[in-house]
């Protein structure tokens, strides 16, 4: 993602060098703001995010050059042990989001708004917006829906809160879809072109479309003046995004077909428990070395 080369605000300083040798691209912002997406679309340059719960994945991923990091909704499965996100409440999210925000210096946090605290109407819809604003240092908010959202979309952008929007296949309406199924297929991309449509018109900076065919992604993407972020939308986008836990092989059972694994956490961990478990049964933790005289 690059920064905006006529504006001299410090934002759009590149950033230095980090630990974990994560080189956001030449020229990439210090400090990632909205008007960056809106860039790397101009520019063609693919903007990257992961979902994020705590601080020390978000230490390592903002440091690692992701873009954005999303306290998703996802946490339902992957933190809370829930078998869906429909359980997810604001109280739970907000102590994990404010561990995100308060973890990164470059990176643009998005709070996930999960079901039920949106979709009574606009000024639900504010509430719940103000409070992961006011309560967690976030950046922007997400939700859930196209032309049903529109409304609460563009309350929440009046209220000078950028919202991400999010269409397509949306886990939360798993019931009303039917369960895990890919959406704008067929005559279903008109509606998944009126949802992209209506949520731009509301004033979204960007949108996520999850679980689409690759084609019908690029209808969208060429569409919009917003950037379009894929989530199991293939590479049509202008920028990709995925559960951290799924793409790092720590998630337990089913794993989405779109997921390419970049790590084996569960294997590490499992490995690291038995050979610990070995070493204190045998003896040989804790030596001399890590003892106190
Ligand atoms: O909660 C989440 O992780 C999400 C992404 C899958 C888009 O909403």
């Amino acid at each position: 993602m690059s920064g905006e080369p006529q504006t001299a605000a410090s934002d759009d300083q590149p950033v230095e060098q980090n630990p974990y040798g994560g080189a956001p691209s030449p020229g990439a912002p210090k400090r990632v703001r909205t008007r960056h997406f809106q860039n790397a679309k101009r520019d063609g340059i693919k903007i990257t995010g992961l979902t994020s719960y705590d601080q020390l994945t978000a230490r390592i991923f903002d440091e690692a050059g992701i873009d954005f990091l999303l306290v998703g909704d996802s946490a339902g499965n992957n933190v809370l042990g829930y078998e869906t996100t429909l359980p997810v409440t604001v109280d739970e999210l907000i102590p994990l989001t404010r561990a995100v925000a308060g973890a990164v210096k470059r990176a643009f946090v998005v709070a996930d708004m999960p079901f039920g605290s949106y979709e009574n109407g606009p000024e639900d819809a504010l509430h719940t917006a103000v409070r992961f604003m006011k309560e967690t240092g976030a950046h922007a908010v997400k939700l859930e829906g196209g032309e049903r959202s529109h409304k609460q979309i563009r309350r929440i952008v009046g209220a000078g809160i950028p919202v991400m929007a999010h269409i397509g296949y949306t886990p939360q309406s798993e019931h009303g879809l039917g369960g895990h199924v890919i959406q704008g297929r067929g005559e279903g991309v008109r509606q998944l072109l009126a949802d992209a449509k209506a949520v731009q018109d509301a004033g979204a900076f960007a949108v996520v479309l999850e679980m689409v065919p690759a084609d019908a992604a690029r209808q969208v993407t060429e569409l919009l003046d917003i950037p379009t972020i894929s989530v199991g939308a293939g590479p049509h986008t202008d920028g990709q995004l995925l559960v951290w836990t799924d793409w790092a092989g720590l998630t337990i059972g089913r794993v989405p077909k779109f997921v390419k694994q970049y790590a084996d956490l569960s294997g590490i961990l499992a490995n690291a428990a038995k050979a610990w478990r070995d070493d204190v049964e045998s003896g040989g933790y804790p030596n001399a070395e890590h003892s106190y005289e």
